[in-house]
């Protein structure tokens, strides 16, 4: 367990925009940072980071929170894990109570996978250089086709033997967890109990994670694939997910940030090849089209990825397809086949490295003119097909959104046209639609999470928007806005006399607020201040329950601050920003209660239409005082409109 001193010291290093910066790209936008959702996929950003109040949230998927569930989310980590992440991040020592056996077997049970994978790293290493089999089966295949033994090392490269359970008996010998072990994909299970060896007779490639743990296992047949599958690897489990590995990634990416250039390569082979040449900044896809997490993950190094297959091969395709989500990252993609049925680990070994990085410096064609000429080919003559075509690359083209690389684009609408016979206006005029059709849907999206912030009716408001934070009514959403005024100015001075926080709770006496949860808060609050603990966001950010913690950063971040509908009630009195706090409070408080006194009017009325004679005369009397109190309200706070 980590002391609590040590979880404070932590706490009170954390810079939010330092530790979410170093995985997502952040831009400042007023006084917050804005920047592309790690969480889920989107072209524009809606992923807002507060520094000042040291959260997150996402408005496209929901996801919120603070620094530590941050790291949490983002590196697959438990609460303690983070803590130690954090720790090590800024330096700080982390002092350790004694861990309980409960504590201690969890952490187990998660490294357990690793120390398994490493131990049969070692075993498939010693099988490959220190035993006959390992000699005269594998070893003779490698050196056979050029790899040499400082390469197989570097890579930790093995092999596992043809016996049916060599490895498995190693793993009982040295008391693994026999439940685990099939996790792995190591062993399998035969007969209900017996374990046997999965890669039988295979060369092994161990997968390295990006911080040089092994986490799964490609195992090649020796010589031809006749009955049985090439590769086999490992299965889908805590530690390996394929769609987020790039094969190589561990001992390419120093190069790769040197060089500032990512090579792509379809193999295991091919990657392990290039080094041994000295071509270092490579890394393998596994011969799958490319997923958005590999995308990323080479955007963290470079920008610049440069794809080489064989020329006919079959992944070219299936690469391909994914590209597009490569210009969306803002990745330059530049395309490179090797010629005669070479693919790039026989190619280079052919011609040796000088060849090899001219040829590729030589053929590096540009991703977009690359799909349009494959297209080409594939339509032919035929008109339809050349028309559908066109869409496409507009669509393609229009993907390059970023302003800075607005000359880029009118470069391809302009070698497009030329390749596609086209005139380039028309061209430019299809781009620019479906430019204008995206924005068009975006500010759709917006227009109704504009709808949903007005302040207009007292019922509950239904949207076809999924998330159910709008779904709340008008009255919850102004009670939400004084604890956003609260949290945020409360401890300021609002008179000579009276502080923010003390003018809201003489403000809120007549009018209580209706939801238990937001209560809840306000009365917490009310507990901390009047104990002069100066509460703030940051005292219920990190709340210990989640629910809190999330409300929290709804009501700081959305939609409750003041937008522009604002400008709409208060004729004559725009508000801008928060500096303008006492504009600020003044303006929610009377608007909260105008809000209240409007559903009193309206209930008001409902009991006139039932009500009898005596009753009648004291719900008039009510009516004239609502009025009053309107009136009051609204000659304080300017020219309010209450329809
Ligand atoms: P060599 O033929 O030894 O040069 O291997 P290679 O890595 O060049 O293989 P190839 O070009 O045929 O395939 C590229 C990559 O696709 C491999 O490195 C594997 O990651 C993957 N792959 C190929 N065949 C299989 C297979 O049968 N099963 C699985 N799971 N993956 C395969
Ligand atoms: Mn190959």
């Amino acid at each position: 367990m980590i002391t609590p001193s040590t979880i404070e010291q932590i706490k009170s290093r954390l810079d939010i925009i330092d530790v979410v910066g170093e995985f997502v790209k952040l831009k400042k936008r007023g006084s917050n940072y804005l920047g592309n959702c790690p969480f889920h996929n989107e072209k524009t950003p809606s992923f807002t980071v507060s520094p000042a109040k040291e959260l997150y949230k996402c408005f496209g998927c929901g996801k919120s929170g603070n620094t530590i569930t941050f790291v949490m989310e983002h590196e697959k980590l438990s609460y303690v894990e983070a803590l130690r992440w954090l720790a090590a991040r800024y330096n700080i020592e982390v002092e350790e109570t004694q861990v309980s056996n409960e504590q201690k077997q969890l952490i187990q049970v998660a490294d357990s996978l690793y120390i398994i994978n490493s131990f049969a790293a070692k075993f498939f290493d010693n099988q490959l250089f220190n035993t006959e089999d390992g000699q005269a089966i594998a070893m003779s295949y490698l050196k056979q086709r050029g790899f040499r033994e400082e390469i197989l090392k570097k890579f930790q490269i093995g092999y596992n033997p043809a016996q049916r359970d060599t490895l498995a008996k190693e793993l009982i010998g040295n008391q693994f967890n026999r439940e685990l072990l099939p996790r792995t994909g190591l062993v399998a299970v035969r007969n209900e109990t017996e374990l046997v060896d999965n890669y039988r007779g295979r060369i092994i490639f161990p997968i390295h994670s990006n911080s040089g743990k092994i986490i799964g296992f490609g195992a090649r047949v020796i010589g031809k694939a006749e009955k049985a599958p090439k590769y086999i690897n490992t299965p889908e489990n805590e530690l390996y997910s394929k769609s987020k590995i790039l094969y190589g990634s561990y001992f390419a990416r120093q190069a790769i940030d040197k060089q500032d250039e990512c090579l792509l390569v379809e193999g295991y082979t091919d990657v392990v090849s290039l080094h041994q040449a000295g071509i270092e900044n490579v890394v393998a896809s596994g011969g799958t089209s490319l997923t958005i997490d590999q995308l990323r993950l080479v955007k963290k190094y470079t920008s610049n990825l440069t794809i080489i297959y064989d020329g006919d091969s079959a992944g070219i395709k299936a690469a391909l397809r994914g590209l597009d989500m490569a210009l969306e990252e803002g990745l330059n993609v530049k395309l490179v086949l090797i010629p005669d049925n070479e693919d790039p680990d026989s190619y280079v070994n052919k011609v040796g490295t000088a060849a090899f990085q001219q040829f590729i410096a030589n053929n590096k064609k540009d991703f977009i003119l690359f799909q349009l000429e494959v297209m080409l080919k594939d339509a032919g003559t035929d008109l339809t097909k050349k028309n559908t075509l066109v869409n496409q690359i507009a669509e393609t083209i229009s993907k390059i959104n970023k302003a800075e690389d607005f000359t880029k684009q009118q470069e391809y609408i302009k070698q497009c046209a030329a390749l596609l016979k086209i005139d380039e206006a028309g061209l430019i005029t299809l781009v620019n639609k479906i430019k204008r059709d995206k924005v068009a849907k975006e500010d759709k999206k917006l227009s109704l999470d504009e709808l949903n912030n007005q302040l207009t009716t007292d019922q509950q408001e239904t949207s076809t928007l999924d998330d159910t934070s709008f779904l709340i009514s008008a009255d919850e959403k102004q009670e939400q806005n004084i604890i956003r005024v609260l949290l945020d100015f409360g401890l300021n001075q609002f008179t000579e006399t009276e502080t923010v926080a003390e003018y809201i709770f003489a403000g809120l006496q007549d009018f209580p607020f209706e939801n238990p949860q937001l209560e809840q808060l306000l009365e917490r609050y009310k507990t901390e201040y009047r104990q002069g603990l100066e509460p703030s966001t940051k005292t219920f950010l990190y709340s210990e329950d989640k629910e809190t913690r999330e409300l929290v950063i709804a009501i700081t971040l959305f939609p409750y601050e003041l937008s522009s509908n604002w400008d709409k009630l208060y004729v004559g009195k725009t508000i801008t920003n928060q500096d303008n706090s006492h504009q600020d409070v003044l303006t929610s408080m009377n608007y909260y209660k105008l809000c209240k006194l409007k559903k009193m009017f309206k209930q008001n009325q409902i009991d006139l239409e039932k009500a009898t004679k005596e009753e009648a005369t004291l719900l008039i009397k009510i009516h004239f005082d609502l009025q009053k109190m309107v009136k009051e309200i609204t000659k304080e706070g300017g020219t309010v409109i209450l329809k």
